[in-house]
């Protein structure tokens, strides 16, 4: 079968969040399996000078409302040798952000990513011919829609199946009325089963209602959004009504770049077996790296994360006072919304050297904080998926989570009695039920058996890619036989 995948971002080639980690590692996995898997992102600047690709002859053009624009595609070759298809258009990806620059969003991300969505439509209809099309997020929402609304495209897409995935329902691609015209499609689109969404245009919406099915990246965050009105952001009805069609399928963690045996950030490799004494340098060296020295053997807890309120920074914050009297340092690397940004940067001048706050996006810290810490804290509000608690778990580093979304599918409380459990949960999203579950790890991390035992469990829990791969196999197959039977 083959697969396009069509998304914002992709590691290592255009990172902001999870999304990339998931592209830069599904599409291999895909591969493994015995499919044929093209990634089309756009050509962003950090994209082509980190691809190694080839520019392909001929320039291609798509409308976009009344104009329209030229582009080039490169390819090259993704992770896994995989197929890498690049939309290059300088005006619109040749810039040094992906969705902004200082803290705020481009003005014309609209336009960049309707013009991305229809550009990876002609560029596979000339280039790959896929059986099935695979879009992520609003991003890539104009995909599904185009193929299915536009009597240009529909045809030749009349044998291909789409699936649409959502990492975020918090980001939906909502517009206003106005700019409908951008997308040069018939008003009947602009309809409440289909892009209209309280008087404005919702990307996402149209998506979800035109692909042949849509899913999401966790089986609880599936069921939260279609039940949950504050998680499902105004699309929980419009989720629900699809039944069968909208599904959570767990992501995976990808091993071969998350793994504490073969990681090059670190000051040591180490596995289960060393853990001790690996963990132990990595601990050293993120103290020096970061400049938070060992104060009584007290355990260092991590997070590294977006600054956003997704992510539990507002829970954090309050009594922030009573957080830093526990008996633990606080590692953050972070970056998002300036304000936050403050509040914990002056926290960290009172705290007395409990607290280091890491202000900016560096993957290598990222790597010697998931290794170098005791624990990691993920007091999400809400999770679609999360993968830096999966990759906590391979570096002997303890989740502390709020039960939400995927992190309820992939954390368990542990139990010191039994043995069971990878990690520390809370339920309600309240400060104090954060502050005694640290408590709670606290006490744990003091009793270094059943510590040890905690760590066992977590090097034992496997989420690697193939099994979400078959999952999405299983599905691409069921949609495909659908259409072309
Ligand atoms: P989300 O996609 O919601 O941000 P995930 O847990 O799915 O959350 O994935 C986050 C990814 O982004 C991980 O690979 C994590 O290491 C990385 N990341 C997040 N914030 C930073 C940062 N400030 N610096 C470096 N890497 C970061
Ligand atoms: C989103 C979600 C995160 C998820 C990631 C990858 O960014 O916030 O929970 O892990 O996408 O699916």
């Amino acid at each position: 079968m083959k697969i396009a995948i069509v998304a914002a971002e992709m590691t290592p080639h255009a990172k902001a969040g999870g999304l990339a980690d998931v592209i830069g590692a599904l599409p291999a996995a895909l591969t493994q399996r015995g499919a044929e898997v093209a990634v089309v992102i756009p050509g962003y600047r950090s994209a082509l000078e980190k691809a190694s690709c080839q520019r392909l002859p001929g320039e291609l053009s798509v409308a976009l409302g009344s104009r329209r624009e030229s582009f080039r595609v490169r390819r090259g070759s993704g992770p896994g040798g995989v197929a890498l298809y690049l939309i290059e258009h300088e005006g619109f990806f040749n810039r040094a952000g992906l969705y902004g620059e200082g803290g705020r969003d481009y003005a014309d991300n609209l336009q960049r990513y309707l013009f991305f969505g229809r550009a990876a439509a002609v560029a596979l209809a000339k280039h790959v011919h896929p059986d099935v099309i695979h879009s992520h997020d609003w991003h890539a929402a104009v995909l599904p829609i185009v193929i299915r609304a536009d009597p240009a495209l529909r045809e030749t897409f009349a044998r291909t199946a789409s699936l649409f995935t959502i990492h975020n329902l918090a980001f939906q691609g909502i517009f206003d009325r106005g700019d409908y015209p951008l997308l040069n499609l018939d008003w009947s689109y602009f309809s409440i089963d289909c892009l209209e969404f309280y008087g404005r245009m919702n990307l996402m919406k149209g998506a979800v209602t035109l692909a042949d099915a849509a899913s999401t990246v966790s089986p609880t965050y599936a069921r939260e959004v279609t039940s949950d009105p504050e998680l499902g952001f105004g699309l929980e009805g419009v989720l629900r009504a699809r039944g069968d069609r909208f599904m959570g399928i767990l992501n995976g963690a990808d091993y071969n770049e998350w793994n504490p045996a073969g990681d090059d950030y670190l000051a040591v490799h180490y596995g289960p077996r060393d853990a001790d004494a690996g963990k132990l340098s990595c601990k050293e060296d993120l103290r020096s790296a970061v400049d938070i020295p060992d104060r009584d053997g007290r355990p260092l807890v991590g997070m590294v994360t977006r600054m956003t309120p997704q992510k539990g920074f507002d829970l954090l914050a309050q009594g922030i006072e009573e957080l830093m009297s526990l008996d633990m340092q606080l590692v953050i690397l972070g970056s998002g919304d300036p304000a936050v940004e403050e509040i914990f940067k002056q926290a960290q001048s009172r705290s007395g050297g409990k607290l280091r706050v890491i202000l900016g996006f560096d993957n290598a810290l990222a790597h010697k904080i998931q290794a170098g810490s005791d624990m990691f804290l993920m007091p999400s509000r809400f999770e679609p998926c999360g993968l830096t608690q999966m990759y906590a778990l391979k570096y002997g580093t303890a989740p502390v989570v709020r039960a939400t979304g995927g992190l309820a599918d992939t954390v368990s409380e542990f139990d010191p009695r039994s043995g069971k459990g990878n990690g520390f949960v809370f339920h309600q999203y309240r400060h104090e039920d954060l502050l005694a579950t640290l408590a709670r790890a606290i006490a744990v991390y003091r009793q270094p058996s059943a510590w040890r035992r905690l760590r066992e469990n977590g090097f034992a829990a496997d989420f690697s890619w193939t099994r979400a791969a078959d999952r999405y196999l299983e599905v691409f197959a069921r949609l495909y036989a659908e259409r072309v039977g």
